[in-house]
């Protein structure tokens, strides 16, 4: 299946490393389709040793389809970066100096250390998330991924009756609430409607089915919101149990490319406070619904 790929898995269910790929100049198309089947099946590739500036990066995530804008509706620091596209996800502000305690910006990519699939409040929620790590901390600031593949087909059958044919709301302002940053304009509030998606979807490609949870959402339709929310806590206990789970400990110049259909991840903490970390991502955008994708 991967003929020419050099690839080694990192997980015993999910998740592979690929060496001996250069992504810096433009790559054959029988690589991009052998990449593509790649994250089928690992669904997590750690790409390493990538020396890539905004424009390669842009240019090689490009390649696997459109390229979803960087904005999620709530207002953040001017781009430090040369493509308005890339999501900034640094602890630095416009200066390139670290922000200081009680940035909004700061505060607001806390967000991330929740699970989470990305822009899975958007309409149509991202595919591919592309992730490149241009500075590290020298400890702490791992990202953690989890299999929802795995996590479904392991959930208990009368559970997977329950759950199979309901729709959630997934909103940014949910999942920032949730960290207890609640500092949105009316204006972000309007633009932070929430998206309905499926709670279980089946990947075009593949046809797994998987979980599609995510810290975005804040209820299910036709439910109460306190029970729904102890469903959502209770599946994503269950989803990010540490069987499912790669922890990714970054290098400098890793890409690490994840499939947001059939995983969740998150950021862990670091020394915000003392350290840089640059990483800089490349999201390929979804193209409908999940309401839209037959189950
Ligand atoms: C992201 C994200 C986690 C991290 O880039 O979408 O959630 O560890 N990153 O920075
Ligand atoms: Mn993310």
């Amino acid at each position: 299946m991967t003929g020419h790929l050099r690839v080694a898995p990192l997980h015993p269910i999910f998740g592979a490393r690929i060496d001996g790929l250069d992504l810096a100049a433009p790559l054959p198309d029988g690589l991009i389709t052998e990449i593509e089947a790649a994250i089928d099946r690992f669904a997590v590739l750690v790409i390493p040793g990538q020396h890539l500036d905004d424009h390669q990066q842009f240019a090689f995530a490009s390649r696997f389809g459109p390229i979803e804008g960087a904005t999620s509706g709530v207002k953040q620091r001017g781009n430090r970066l040369a493509i308005k596209e890339m999501n900034d996800i640094s602890n630095l502000g416009e200066d390139g100096n670290i922000l200081p305690a009680g940035d909004r910006n700061r505060m607001y990519a806390l967000g991330n250390l929740l699970w989470h699939s990305d822009s899975s409040f958007k309409p149509a929620p991202a595919k591919y998330s592309m992730l490149h790590a241009r500075v590290i901390p020298p400890e702490g600031g791992d990202t953690e991924f989890a299999d929802m593949r795995a996590a479904w087909d392991e959930l208990p059958a009368k559970m997977k009756e329950t759950v199979k044919d309901l729709i959630c709301d997934h909103s940014i302002i949910t999942s920032r609430r949730k960290v207890g940053f609640d500092e949105f304009t009316q204006d972000e509030l309007t633009r932070g409607a929430p998206s309905p998606q499926r709670l279980v979807r089946r990947h075009e490609r593949t046809g797994r089915l998987s979980l599609f949870l995510s810290a975005h959402i804040g209820g299910i339709h036709g439910w109460p919101v306190p029970e729904a929310l102890a469903l959502i806590n209770e599946l994503t206990e269950f989803a990010t149990q540490r069987k499912f789970v790669y922890q990714h400990t970054w290098s400098a110049h890793d890409l690490v490319i994840w499939d947001n259909r059939s995983t969740m991840h998150r950021a862990r903490r670091f020394d915000s406070h003392l350290y840089p970390r640059d990483l800089r991502r490349v999201t390929v955008r979804g193209s409908r619904s999940t309401v839209d994708e037959p189950l």
